[in-house]
């Protein structure tokens, strides 16, 4: 190598700091030689002393995920935009988690997701990474590796399916489906029209085009600046998203030169803002479990009274299923997250920055006025903030109800439990026409929660009971320790802490037991003598699991409750600080 050249290469170095790849590839030995050879195998010239960043691009297209099959397309157009920008793009597949089909639920799986792209970026000659994510849990699992990491990071997200038309009404993804099965339970909705339903639900590919978990968690991500402005709200398949997915590889490269990490990003006030955009979005609760696992993997300390307080000033502005009446592709025809963040301005930090480098202040100046499906802070569709927070002898360590599809005369309710030990003694007794229940009785599932099932599935939204539903019932309280769909509804009490399966007051509850709430002052209590509580305590003994071994083994030792986001202990940050990112040791491997 001449000495112009290495002299050239050490100026360079002095204005940006050295990129990470270069502990692969920056010597002659056999070691650097091995590196360039593999990469230049998979088609990427890798010079010893360019400065050109290698930018992962991981994607979590699957056939088992039809939400994640867009991504497949915009990883193309990501790597065009790196290489656009001088970077060199690398693309991998990632673990694919879709909602639909994992069982017990993907929740057991989005923190192996978040281990896997972190352990991808440590074990590899990464200097930036581009996520491709979709589908609920892929968006969070894959930031909170990235953000463990703390290299610079962009994501991308597939967009909305298309809408589904039945009985000549365009129907939203979850929401009419679960309204649906209830008439079908009712005998009011026949085999050919369930048929019909059946078959017009199977539109295309794409997340949720209502306001479920995917779309929550799209939204808070780009406000929070970690997207192409305008992006997460992009339909599937439309041309606009692979445009903004050459952007978001060019801005991965810019990120990468700029040293934009991803902690620079996520700070305590664009996590303010995320919140405030969850609120104003009527999101989904899922949502609140994501962003305090998120802020845990930052060290930021978060509670769950923040997602009330710094909603409280909000309006509940996008009208969308399941909280307004429109979908996902009315928000994005009425300006999107730019739009929406220019409505909430005064309520924002404006000090925060996104992948571009630009403040918030930037974007809201470009972005143009609310449309559509975005209403006016003057006309919210409610107000208050979009999510009550509880605490009380039931819930000692909170509990979270999602006030705007809640019915309000059952705000303050008081009632006799109805328990359900387990979802299958709940489906088994739910349909009973001699169940005893009355549209007054409070509805109680226990064991669903991080470390019961394991993995808190979305069965937080019990259906009502059938005999109930043929009276015309509707809603009814419904209490916990279970996620529900961000697409679901109703007065439901979700993500119970302590959980049942820990020895929270959920498990002691017996049907006949006597439940207050009072969602405006914040309180859920069982209203039983203290004397009686510690007697059945004594005869209660934690469930056995019959998982002995392996990643449910693991996960169940290691979760944390609901409000700690349902991380697991060795993966977060302690507060307000940041343990070093260890790099492994470069030569023979
Ligand atoms: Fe994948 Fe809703 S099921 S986004």
């Amino acid at each position: 190598m001449g000495i112009v050249f290495r002299n050239r290469w050490k100026e360079r170095c002095a204005r940006m700091k050295p990129l990470r790849s270069n502990a692969w590839f920056s010597n002659d030995d056999e070691v650097a030689v091995l590196h360039r050879v593999a990469l230049a195998s998979a088609g990427v010239c890798k010079r010893t002393h360019d400065d050109k960043p290698i930018i992962g691009i991981a994607n979590s297209a699957s056939d088992l995920n039809p939400c994640n099959l867009p991504l497949s397309n915009l990883a193309s157009a990501a790597k065009m935009g790196v290489l656009q920008a001088g970077g060199l793009p690398v693309v991998f597949p990632t673990m694919s988690l879709g909602e639909d089909l994992m069982k017990p639920t993907a929740m057991l799986y989005r923190n192996l997701l978040s281990i896997e792209i972190e352990e991808m970026i440590r074990a590899n000659p990464l200097d930036g990474i581009i996520v491709l994510a979709n589908c609920d849990k892929t968006i969070p699992g894959a930031l909170m590796g990235a953000i463990s990491a703390n290299i610079p990071t962009v994501l991308i997200t597939g967009g909305a399916r298309p809408a589904a038309r039945f009985q000549g009404r365009r129907i939203g993804t979850g929401t009419d489906l679960w309204r649906l099965w209830d008439e079908r339970r009712a005998g009011r909705l026949g085999d050919e029209a369930w048929d019909e339903l059946e078959k017009t639900l199977s539109c295309g590919v794409g997340a949720c085009n209502t306001m479920g978990t995917a779309s929550s968690m799209a939204i808070v991500m780009e406000a929070m600046g970690f997207m192409v402005p305008g992006s997460s709200t992009i339909p599937a398949g439309d041309q606009r998203g692979y445009h903004a997915g050459m952007k978001a590889g060019e801005l991965a490269v810019f990120c990468v030169k700029s040293d934009l990490t991803p902690t620079k990003i996520l700070t305590r006030s664009s996590l303010n803002n995320a919140i405030k955009v969850l609120n104003a979005i009527g999101g989904s609760t899922n949502a609140i479990i994501h962003l305090c696992a998120i802020a845990g993997r930052a060290g930021i300390e978060v509670s769950l009274e923040d997602f009330s307080a710094l909603g409280k000033d909000v309006g509940v502005l996008v009208d969308v299923e399941p909280t307004g009446q429109y979908l996902v592709h009315d928000f994005d025809a009425g300006g999107g997250v730019p739009a929406l963040l220019r409505e909430l301005s005064e309520h924002l930090s404006h000090a925060t920055i996104n992948i571009a480098g630009q403040r918030l202040d930037e974007v809201i100046a470009s972005a143009p006025s609310p449309g559509g499906a975005i209403r006016r802070d003057s006309e919210p569709l409610a107000t208050g903030g979009a999510f009550g927070i509880l605490r009380g002898t039931l819930a000692p360590d909170g509990a979270v109800i999602k006030k705007p599809t809640a019915s309000k005369r059952l705000f303050r309710h008081k009632g006799p439990a109805l328990v359900f030990g387990s979802y299958a003694e709940m489906l088994a007794r739910i349909d009973d026409p001699d169940l005893e229940v009355s549209a007054e009785s409070i509805l109680v599932l226990a064991g669903c929660g991080p470390v019961g099932t394991p993995g808190m599935p979305e069965w937080g939204m019990i259906p009502i009971p059938t005999k109930l539903v043929k009276q015309g019932v509707s809603d009814m309280l419904r209490i916990s320790d279970a996620r529900m769909s961000g697409t679901s509804f109703g007065t439901v009490v979700l993500h119970v802490a302590p959980e049942a399966a820990v020895g929270g007051p959920l498990a002691l509850v017996i049907s006949g037991d006597i439940i207050e709430i009072d969602v405006e002052a914040g309180r859920l209590d069982l209203v039983v003598p203290v004397a009686e509580l510690e007697r059945r305590r004594l005869q209660w003994s934690a469930p056995a699991s019959p998982h002995l071994r392996g990643w449910p083994a693991l996960y169940r030792d290691h979760v944390m409750q609901a409000p700690q986001g349902c991380d697991l202990d060795f993966l977060i940050e302690p507060k307000g600080a940041r343990l070093p990112f260890i790099e492994p040791e470069i030569g023979r491997s």
